[in-house]
């Protein structure tokens, strides 16, 4: 019986066939809820990052939380998204080409309320050609670059940009965001929180800038899991896009973002060969952990119960866990639950995620934008 099979509900996680993808139910609740209430008591929107999780149930459980929408990587995940009946959705990405442009018209005719970033002339023009066409709007951020070093534009060419995009006739300035990225180099609650304070106060800056030059900014946008849960009411932002809390992983751990008892995805794996007395090997490999190494700590995974237990080594399909240092000795034909480094790469291996509460079955769920890399 393969695990995509309803006839799991009921049983016991051991009884799964693996390797494959655990999510604690309980867990993944918990995380969504403690999010939710620390960023609306501090008067924030919570727009969650998808592509993390890949899975409209689990959106679907933000959004009733009281997520106002939902933050996408990639048009194609925002598709599948608004098939499952999400009716607001940001994508937080630079879409270029006119296949993503075909697309995106597309989508706007049946998502209610869409968003897609902006950094440069180049892509708004693109946007505006094709959404003009089809005699259509489109809402935009624009993306300023708060340190990562990745996409947006840095702060003095913000209202430049702002006055280049609003001669564009289809699209219409709502805001600016930026990706929290530098966060990651902080660790633990106090320096999380200070980050937090001088990302909001430097968007909020931003955003005051431009409204001075006469754009009427309703969104600011920023955040990320090690920084949700620390912002204070008035610091600036309207919204945050978390992503990873709801899982998390052992980067989040390391980081002090999370601790293990709040991760709810891991990979069950049965150990497979116990060649030496300390060389265990599961059935577990880069295929279904994925090749990422920890930020912080060396690793492609993690024994969940047992953290001195490490896999060191991946092939495609055998995981090498060192278990000199564990008090436990795995024995062939046990099954171990795993925390891999970074669940985003991790679960984007899995067609399905076993839903569990503690060690019973719930429910099978697609991760319906598995693959929607577009
Ligand atoms: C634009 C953007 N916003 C939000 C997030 C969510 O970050 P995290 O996974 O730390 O929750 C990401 C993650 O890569 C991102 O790229």
């Amino acid at each position: 019986m393969s695990n995509d099979s309803s006839a799991w509900i009921g049983r016991s996680i051991y009884d799964l066939d693996t390797p494959c993808l655990l999510v604690d139910l309980d867990i993944l609740t918990a995380n969504i809820a403690r999010i939710q209430q620390a960023s609306s008591a501090a008067g924030l929107d919570v727009r969650p990052h998808i592509k993390a999780h890949k899975t409209p149930q689990i959106a679907h459980l933000q959004v009733r939380a009281g997520a106002i929408g939902v933050t996408a990587a990639k048009v194609s995940e925002a598709e599948v998204f608004a098939a499952a009946g999400i009716e607001d959705i940001f994508i937080a990405n630079q879409l270029i080409g006119p296949t993503k442009m075909r697309r995106l018209v597309a989508l706007a005719g049946y998502v209610p309320r869409l968003s897609v970033a902006v950094d440069s002339i180049v892509g708004a023009r693109q946007l505006s050609d094709s959404f003009s066409r089809a005699g259509r709007t489109i809402d935009v951020l624009l993306e300023v670059d708060a340190g990562a070093g990745r996409c947006g534009v840095p702060a003095q060419q913000l209202v430049t940009l702002a006055r280049q995009v609003s001669e564009l006739p289809a699209l219409r300035i709502k805001g600016l965001f930026a990706y929290a990225g530098p966060a990651y180099k902080h660790r633990g609650a106090e320096e999380f929180a200070r980050w937090a304070a001088e990302e909001a106060a430097s968007l909020a800056a931003h955003a005051a800038t431009l409204r001075q030059a006469g754009f009427d900014i309703q969104v600011i946008s920023g955040g990320c899991t090690p920084t949700a849960g620390h912002y204070q009411p008035g610091c600036g932002l309207t919204e945050i896009r978390p992503g990873t809390y709801c899982l998390n992983d052992r980067n989040q751990i390391d980081l002090g973002a999370c601790t293990e008892a709040q991760v709810a995805a891991t990979v069950l794996s049965t150990v497979v060969s116990t060649p030496t007395a300390t060389r265990v090997i599961c059935d577990a490999g880069s295929k279904s952990l994925a090749t990422q190494l920890g930020n912080l700590s060396d690793g492609f995974g993690w024994v969940y119960g047992h953290p001195e237990g490490v896999f060191y080594k991946l092939n495609d399909e055998h995981g090498y866990l060192d278990a000199g240092p564990m008090t436990w000795r795995p024995r062939i034909g046990d099954k171990l639950r795993i925390i891999p480094p970074r669940i985003c790469t991790c679960l984007n291996l899995y067609n399905n995620m076993v839903i569990c509460s503690g060690e019973r079955v719930m429910d099978i769920w697609p991760i319906a934008a598995r693959g929607a890399n577009q």
